[in-house]
């Protein structure tokens, strides 16, 4: 079997496009501009690269973007006294902490001093238990993106055998809730799982967030299974740099049925559903109703 490859870039634009109708919908009959503030503190190159492209795009669908970026020295409490007046300003309707945070700050708190209905990332305590009790949250990116992507391929997901493979907060546990939601039966594997493979062999959905370069082998993927590769994973080939997933898709494509690419797969979707969880944000504030085809 030769595996359909998953096109992330292709469905990404099309969400980008239709966030990009709201924003001029907004403007015209309501005379509101979505806005969103990215925070980036310290100068790490993969996450000032991320947020230049979070920046561009945020741009070209027509909303406002705001940057704040802090030297790797900052204190926490300059940093909770940005996202305090981030929380009252009513041009800004989005916050993003890109994370990791320099080890001195203590994310968690950071987070929770975002206010809820601005958190576009949905890592605030409230939206991780608005999730986690089917209630209307903001869903964070990554696993939004992969639940548009498998419900794009397979449509009704209810029954199916999901295993995520990582457990962060940011990817595999708001996945596994994503899923629970969608009626999956879910499992959650991890670092310390005894015989991943065999657990991996028995998914009709694999998701693999683990961060560690193609260390899933088709031979743990079931014949016809989907695969999500969250990874992206920097490598040198054959003396050239380039990107790698968490799974082997060379082997991994001649046994699933569908396959996210690395590039190509999950990563623009992650972008799209952040502008798209900026105008959901932006309606909410406003008491309007939730744009069509922007949320679940
Ligand atoms: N770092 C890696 N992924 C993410 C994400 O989705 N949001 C934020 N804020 N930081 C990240």
């Amino acid at each position: 079997m030769t595996a359909h490859i998953i096109d992330g870039q292709a469905l990404a634009m099309q969400l980008r496009s239709r966030v990009a109708g709201h924003v001029a919908r907004l403007k015209e009959k309501h005379g509101l501009t979505p806005g969103l503030a990215v925070v980036l503190v310290g100068d790490d190159p993969a996450s000032e690269l991320y947020v230049r492209n979070k920046r561009r795009q945020t741009i070209e669908a027509g909303m406002t973007s705001v940057e704040h970026k802090l030297p790797t020295e900052t204190s926490q409490a300059d940093l909770l006294a940005l996202i305090e007046q981030l929380n009252c300003n009513p041009e800004i309707h989005g916050i993003l902490v890109q994370l990791p945070l320099p080890k001195h700050l203590n994310a968690n708190l950071v987070i929770d001093a975002i206010d809820p209905a601005k958190d576009v990332d949905g890592f605030h305590i409230s939206n991780v238990g608005l999730l986690g009790t089917g209630q209307d949250a903001m869903v964070p990116c990554t696993p939004l993106g992969c639940l548009m992507l498998l419900r794009g391929h397979l449509g009704d997901l209810a029954g199916l055998e999901a295993v995520i493979v990582g457990r962060s907060n940011i990817v595999g546990k708001p996945m596994a809730q994503l899923l629970l939601n969608e009626s999956c039966t879910v499992t959650i594997a991890h670092s310390r799982t005894r015989d991943l493979a065999t657990i991996c062999r028995r998914a009709d959905i694999l998701v693999a967030a683990v961060g560690r370069p193609e260390m899933i082998p088709g031979d743990w993927i079931k014949a016809g299974a989907t695969v999500i590769d969250v990874g992206i994973n920097r490598i040198v080939r054959g003396g050239k740099r380039q990107l790698a997933g968490d799974v082997d898709f060379s082997s991994a494509a001649g046994i699933a049925g569908a396959i996210t690419p690395v590039p190509g797969g999950v990563g623009p979707m992650t972008i799209a559903c952040l502008l798209a969880n900026t105008v959901t944000a932006c309606c909410r504030s406003h008491a309007l109703p939730p744009p069509d085809g922007l949320t679940l």
